[in-house]
């Protein structure tokens, strides 16, 4: 392993760069951090290119970037444009992790495939989830992992249908998953969706409530409900922090909590920033090594 300094710029595309993220860089082993705002996707080339070109190819291993922001494709399209950019031997690690929704929604799948598998025998294949938040980065990577491990997935859209059907075509278009758009705006719409689902994501704003109890208590088809909102009142009725596989009251289903998949989003940030640090080879790290790493993190892999 080379002895270079570990460097990590950190591209946003909105005028700030996480402190979240920047935090967890610096934790995880980076000992110099520079965070670039308003970064436009035409960008992305010539700052590669000017950072690989500066250290031998020996040192560009211990260089990163990290892709952050709130739009989980143009996060994608940034890492893309990295890749095409480096000019072999000169080349560098790259993460996209925007907004921490990657690792989040890497750590919301393998928590619940883990109580799948322990509790019910069940893996993704064929379970029918529907995703609360859909619109949002969360909402949106994990239903693409989950879709692309064989689940059927409704993207529930709680106040009109155009913006989930956008996102079903994109993920149709770039990673070949079917997901079904549907709405979620009236009681009796919700109410169905929820009685129709084995497996729910709840990844609404923080502090929004999207299954109550009455709802829950009517839905005998549920097996599991994940809620990432910490903010009370919590997503998800009667979910607790820590949850992890036990009984939600008020409902035959079990609860995985957002402390729980925090934990596991937290260890896969963390991974995924030392796989840079560590590697002799240039990476370039999306939601599918978030996910990888995360089934390693719950014991499934
Ligand atoms: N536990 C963890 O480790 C962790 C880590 C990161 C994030 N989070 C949490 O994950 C959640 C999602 O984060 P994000 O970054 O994906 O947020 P985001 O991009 O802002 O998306 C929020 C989603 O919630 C929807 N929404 C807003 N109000 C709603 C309502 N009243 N009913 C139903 N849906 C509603 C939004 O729909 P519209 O687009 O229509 O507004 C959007 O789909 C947040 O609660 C956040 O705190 C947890």
């Amino acid at each position: 392993m080379s002895d270079a300094t570990p460097i990590l710029h950190m591209l946003a595309p909105q005028k700030h760069m996480s402190p979240f993220d920047v935090n967890m860089a610096a934790d995880a082993g980076y000992k110099v951090i520079i965070p670039y705002i308003n970064v436009e996707l035409s960008e992305v080339t010539g700052l590669i290119q000017d950072a690989i070109f500066s250290r031998p190819p020996n040192y560009g291993v211990r260089t990163g970037f990290f892709m952050g922001g709130k739009d989980a494709i143009l996060a994608l399209d940034m890492l893309e444009a990295a890749k095409k950019a480096m000019v072999p031997p000169f080349e560098c690690s790259c993460l996209a992790d925007p907004a921490g929704s990657f690792t989040t929604a890497a750590a919301m799948v393998a928590c619940v495939e883990k109580v799948l598998k322990e509790k019910f025998g069940r893996t993704w294949k064929g379970t029918k989830v529907a995703v609360f938040g859909a619109t949002g980065v969360v909402g949106f990577a994990s239903s693409i992992i989950s879709a692309l491990e064989g689940a059927q997935v409704k993207l529930v859209a709680h106040r009109g249908i155009d913006r989930v059907i956008k996102n079903a075509k994109i993920s149709k278009e770039r990673f070949g998953v079917d997901l079904e758009p549907v709405a979620g705006e009236t009681d009796d719409q919700k109410n169905e969706i929820i009685a129709n689902a084995e497996v729910i994501f709840a990844a609404a704003a923080a502090g929004v409530r999207v299954v109550s109890k009455e709802q829950m208590q009517k839905a005998k088809n549920l097996l599991v409900m994940a809620d990432v909102n910490a903010v009370p009142p919590p997503g998800v009725e009667g979910m607790e922090l820590f949850m992890n596989g036990e009984k939600l009251p008020e409902s035959d289903a079990l609860g995985v909590g957002p402390l729980a998949i925090g934990d596991i989003k937290y260890k896969c940030e963390s991974g995924l920033f030392k796989q840079m640090i560590d590697s002799d080879k240039p990476l370039s790290l999306d939601f599918r090594h978030a996910y990888e790493l995360s089934k390693k993190l719950v014991g499934l892999a």
